[in-house]
C-alpha cells in the first residue's frame, strides 16, 4: 500500500472539461472562459447554459433555457405543505437537503439517468432551490409565500420571493454576479460527493442531496455564515485587528481564509471584495467591509492566508438583507448548476468510484463467546 494522502490533496481523480482552477495563478475558468470576463459580461442563466453545454448560448438558446427555468420554479403542492409543517427553528440547509430529496419522489422523470432526463431534472432543481429557500423563510416568519415571478431573472426572482419587494437593478446585478462566481469549482468536496454518488448509477436527486449535505459544513460552504457571525462579534473597525490577533493566539481557525487549491488570491474573493465595498458604501454600511479588510491584512501578514470566496460574500449578502442562515443555501442555489454539469459528465463516462484504505486496526483476534467477555 502507498502512504495515504489524507484529504486527497493534489490527487487527480478524474478528467473534466467543465471547470479549471489554477491555485498558483489564482485563475478560475469555466469551459475556457476566465471568471472575471464571465462576471463582467454574462448572466447566471448564460452560465447555467455554459456549464451544461460546451459553450455560451446564442440568444435563441438562452431564451429556450430561460423559458424552461422560469416554467419550472413552482414547487409541487405537497412539497409546499411539507415545508410549511417543518419546525420554524429548522436549519435552512437541513430544509434544503430534505426537500431536494423529497422533490425526487415527485419528479416526472423518476430515476431515469439518460442525459435528456437528467438535464430536465437539473432544470427543475436549479429553478426550485430558490423557491424552497424562500418558501421556508417566508413560512417561518409567518409571512405569505410569494409565488415566483416569470418576468424576473433568476437573481431578481430569488430576492423578490425572499423579501416580497421588487429589488433594484443594483441588487439584482450584485446577486447575479454572486451566483456566477459560485456556480462551479472543479472537484471541490460537494462536487466530488455528487460524482461519487452518481457513479453508483443512483440519480441526480441522490447526487444533489449528498452534495448539499457536503456543502453545509463550515470547512466548505458553511463558512460564509460563520464569517458573518464572526464580524458581528467584533465591536467596530478599530477592534477588528486586536480581535483577530487574539483569535490567532488562541489558534482559532478563522472562517473565510485559506484554501486547499488557491495559494494566492481567490479570484472570486477579488470580485466579491469590490462588490462588498461598493454595496456597503451605497447602503451606508461600509463598516463591514472596513472590518473585513483589516482582518484580511492581518491574516496575510501573520499566516500568509488569503481570503476565500466565503469571506466577502458574507458581508455582501448581509447588507443585501439576506438572513445569515440563508447564505449557504444561496451558495447551493448557484452550485446546483455545477453539480448537475458534473453529474451529466460523470454519467457520460462512468466508472464506480471506489478507493482503498490502509487497514491499521488490530489483527488475528479470536472471538470470545458473549457470556465470557
Ligand atoms: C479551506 C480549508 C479547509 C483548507 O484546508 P486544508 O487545505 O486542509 O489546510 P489545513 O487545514 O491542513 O491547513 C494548513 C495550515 O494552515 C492553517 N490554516 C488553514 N486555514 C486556516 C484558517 N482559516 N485559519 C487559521 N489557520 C488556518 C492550519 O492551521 C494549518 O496550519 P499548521 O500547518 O500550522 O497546522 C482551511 O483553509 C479552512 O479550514 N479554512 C476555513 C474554512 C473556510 O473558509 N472554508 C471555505 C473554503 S472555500
Amino acid at each position: 500500500m502507498v502512504a495515504p494522502n489524507l484529504g486527497l490533496e493534489d490527487v487527480i481523480v478524474g478528467t473534466s472539461s467543465i471547470c479549471d482552477v489554477n491555485g498558483k495563478t489564482g485563475q478560475l475558468i469555466y469551459r475556457g472562459y476566465d471568471i472575471h470576463d464571465l462576471a463582467a459580461h454574462t448572466t447566471f442563466e448564460e452560465i447555467v447554459y455554459l456549464l451544461w453545454h460546451d459553450d455560451l448560448p446564442r440568444r435563441s438558446e438562452l431564451e429556450g433555457l430561460d423559458r424552461e427555468l422560469k416554467a419550472a420554479r413552482a414547487l409541487p403542492a405537497p412539497v409546499v405543505s411539507f415545508i410549511e409543517q417543518l419546525p420554524k427553528t429548522a436549519s435552512p440547509m437541513d430544509v434544503l437537503r430534505t426537500t431536494v430529496s423529497l422533490l425526487g419522489i415527485y419528479d416526472p422523470d423518476g430515476r431515469d439517468n439518460s442525459v435528456a432526463s437528467t438535464r430536465r431534472k437539473a432544470v427543475r432543481l436549479t429553478a426550485q432551490i430558490p423557491t424552497i429557500m424562500a418558501t421556508f423563510h417566508r413560512s417561518r416568519e409567518g409571512k405569505g409565500i410569494i409565488p415566483p415571478d416569470p418576468s424576473l431573472s433568476a437573481a431578481a426572482n430569488l430576492l423578490f420571493m425572499l423579501t416580497g419587494e421588487k429589488p433594484d437593478d443594483y441588487a439584482v446585478h450584485t446577486m447575479d454576479v454572486a451566483l456566477i462566481l459560485h456556480a462551479d469549482h472543479e472537484y471541490n468536496a460537494s462536487t466530488f460527493s455528487a460524482r461519487v454518488t452518481i457513479a453508483t448509477l443512483s440519480d441526480l436527486y441522490d447526487a444533489i442531496t449528498a452534495a448539499i449535505g457536503t456543502l453545509s459544513g463550515p470547512l466548505h460552504g458553511g463558512a460564509n455564515e460563520q464569517v458573518m457571525r464572526m464580524l458581528l462579534q467584533i465591536d467596530g473597525e478599530d477592534e477588528a485587528e486586536r480581535w483577530i490577533r487574539g483569535a490567532l493566539e488562541r489558534h482559532d481557525r478563522i472562517m473565510g481564509f485559506g484554501h486547499r487549491v488557491y495559494k494566492t488570491d481567490d479570484p472570486r474573493a477579488v470580485e466579491l471584495k469590490e462588490m462588498a465595498r461598493h454595496l456597503g458604501e451605497r447602503v451606508g454600511q461600509a463598516q463591514w467591509f472596513r472590518m473585513a479588510d483589516r482582518i484580511q491584512k492581518v491574516m496575510l501578514e501573520e499566516k500568509g492566508l488569503y481570503a476565500n470566496v466565503d469571506f466577502y460574500s458574507a458581508s455582501t449578502y448581509y447588507v443585501m438583507g439576506v438572513p445569515i442562515d440563508l447564505f449557504t443555501p444561496l451558495f447551493a442555489a448557484s452550485r446546483v448548476s455545477g453539480w448537475s454539469a458534473h453529474v451529466i459528465e460523470q454519467l457520460e463516462n462512468n466508472r464506480l468510484i471506489r478507493p482503498r484504505s490502509e487497514y491499521v486496526g488490530p489483527t488475528n483476534k479470536k472471538v470470545v463467546p458473549l457470556d465470557q467477555r
